[in-house]
């Protein structure tokens, strides 16, 4: 069984609907750690080596987060500036995140067409997420496809409810599957709709 490490980050976490919602749907599950940083870092004073301690204990990260400005909350930024060390995450004898694995789950008031090239966004969340690829990539982890949740402000209680099963059977499979292959994730169909 592999550990996987949540780093949430909500900063109107009593307002969420669709994050809670996902939130709720692993709360408890043995081997899986979640890190609500702005309940534990309501001051941004992030304690950086309990964090270290906790990403070198467990095998598969989890970003999960509302897209805010085509980005994280600013506290997940915050975290990856002091936690990510140079000379522990990367760098000459940064070695401490290598091997791992490092996804987004990201939710977003635009939907997943308004993410195309001809969509109002114009960009795919692929090439948005790119900054978090490129993160994994410097500190040599594994970057897996994202799961995502668009169209948050007009969801219907049956397609959250359906998501947030999805979401879950994902973080089952990334504990208890005995080989991670990036290609086969089961949420990758529900990407392409
Ligand atoms: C400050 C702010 C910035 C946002 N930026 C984006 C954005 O860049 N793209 C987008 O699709 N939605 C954006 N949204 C909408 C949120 O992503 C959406 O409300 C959230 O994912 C819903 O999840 P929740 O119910 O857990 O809060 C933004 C919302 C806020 C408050």
């Amino acid at each position: 069984m592999r550990k996987v490490l949540v780093i949430f980050a909500h900063p109107k976490y009593e307002h969420s609907e669709v994050n809670q919602a996902l939130i709720r749907s692993i709360e408890g599950l043995e081997g899986v750690t979640i890190r609500d940083l702005y309940e534990l870092y309501p001051d941004f004073n992030i304690d950086v080596q309990s964090e270290q301690e906790l990403l070198f204990e467990h095998e598969i990260i989890l970003f999960q987060h509302p897209f805010y400005w085509y980005s994280c909350p600013p506290l997940l930024k915050q975290w990856m500036d002091l936690v990510l060390e140079f000379g522990w995450a990367y760098g000459p004898g940064g070695i401490y995140l290598k091997g791992k694995y490092l996804l987004s789950s990201i939710t977003s008031g635009g939907s997943s067409e308004a993410y195309q090239p001809d969509g109002k966004n114009r960009f795919t969340l692929e090439e948005l997420l790119r900054p978090f690829e490129q993160t994994a990539y410097l500190c040599k982890m594994e970057y897996l496809p994202y799961f995502h949740i668009g169209g948050t402000h007009r969801i219907k209680d049956d397609e959250l409810n359906q998501k947030s099963l999805d979401f879950q059977k994902l973080v089952f499979h990334l504990r208890d599957a005995e080989k991670i292959v990036s290609e086969s994730l089961p949420h990758l169909e529900q990407n392409l709709s």
